[in-house]
């Protein structure tokens, strides 16, 4: 089958580099057919169930579709397409579209499929039995018929004022899930975030069934974060109340780290400088994580990726404009034998 993702553009590469890694975090065969910043095309060997554990957890696509056909915008090609496609012969229909073409005329090209595809069916655009989804682009049109829209509802829901405890230090849900996806965490994985602070990352990877161990300096944080996890009905966790240098202590074989440095800001680092505190930070986070195992960590000064580098293999960097005053860098680290 084939299969389109319709990204959300948002923070150029990292819709892509989640979707790949949802698709490898399922052990899905497939090949590419197209692969830029708005959409993923590729060929599968993909059930339904695998479909819905993917969309479960994807915070920057829209929509999982099966790609039907792609057109150019000529209105004669489109229209000899479609009539080629076969769908059920009973259900009520809806045509949506995305149109990211200035030049393209969005109406005109709904027409012509209206015209095939709603022929003696029922038109129920709220809860169509079959959704056929149009992406224009500039470069051609891709008709599919949607399989999964994205619930991206819920990360707004979650957003840290949302939250039983709040603290603005919190990174916006989606980011959260999106630094879970890159870690490739599995349900029967130990994730670990050892600055957890109010459980942004905590809940997202909770939420997926991922066992959760937390760790916080701060006893107020540490407090909130467990209020925020029982709010969210996560019930296995462990959080801890030490400074980073003494998490080895007490935690040990972790599968994946997924955290979000302090960053001497509103974050506290207590009056360490940054140096010190990441330095420290990599090395304890190297001693617990298991051979072979992923960490993903935000940061907010590229120079400090170096600093990790001592550690561990750099995989991959995502930079992210959180804000005009604050960009992140989310580094893949993967622990070799370094
Ligand atoms: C960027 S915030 C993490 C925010 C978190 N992801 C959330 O969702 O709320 C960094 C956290 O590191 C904690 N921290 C700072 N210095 C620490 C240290 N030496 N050991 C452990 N935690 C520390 C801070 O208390 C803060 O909660």
């Amino acid at each position: 089958m084939k299969l389109i993702f319709d990204f959300s553009k948002e923070y150029k590469n990292l819709p892509i580099a989640e979707t790949l890694s949802c698709l490898k975090i399922e052990k899905i065969n497939y090949k590419i057919i197209e692969l830029n910043q708005e959409l993923l095309t590729i060929s599968a060997n993909i059930n339904n169930n695998k479909i819905t554990q993917i969309a479960k957890r994807l915070s920057l696509t829209y929509n999982i579709g099966e790609l039907l056909f792609t057109s150019s915008k000529s209105p004669q090609e489109l229209k000899n397409k479609a009539l080629k496609v076969k769908i059920n012969n009973h259900g009520s229909i809806a045509i949506k579209y995305r149109n990211r073409s200035k030049d393209i005329d969005s109406q005109k090209i709904v027409k012509t499929l209206g015209e095939i595809f709603t022929l003696n069916r029922k038109v129920n655009l709220n809860n169509p039995e079959i959704e056929i989804r149009c992406l224009i682009t500039n470069k051609q049109i891709y008709i599919s018929r949607n399989i999964k829209k994205i619930d991206r509802d819920q990360y707004e829901k979650r957003k840290v004022q949302f939250r039983p405890f709040f603290s603005p230090i919190s990174l916006h849900p989606k980011l959260s899930r999106v630094m879970v996806n890159l870690s490739m965490a599995r349900k029967n994985d130990v994730l670990l975030d050892p600055f957890c602070g109010t459980g942004g990352i905590l809940i997202e990877a909770g939420i997926l069934g991922i066992k959760t161990i937390g760790n916080d300096i701060d006893k107020k944080l540490v407090e909130g974060c467990k209020q925020n996890l029982k709010h969210y009905n996560i019930s296995h966790f462990t959080i801890y109340n030490l400074d980073i240098g003494e998490i080895n202590n007490k935690i040990s074989k972790i599968d994946i780290v997924v955290t979000d440095f302090p960053y001497g800001k509103s974050t506290t680092t207590k009056g360490e400088e940054l140096e010190s505190l990441y330095t420290r930070a990599f090395n304890n986070i190297n001693y617990v994580l298991k051979k072979e195992g992923i960490a993903v960590i935000g940061l907010a000064d590229k120079d400090m990726i170096k600093i990790g580098e001592k550690f561990f293999s750099l995989e991959n960097v995502f930079d992210i404009r959180v804000h005009n005053s604050l960009t992140r860098y989310f580094a893949v680290f993967i622990k070799s034998n370094k």
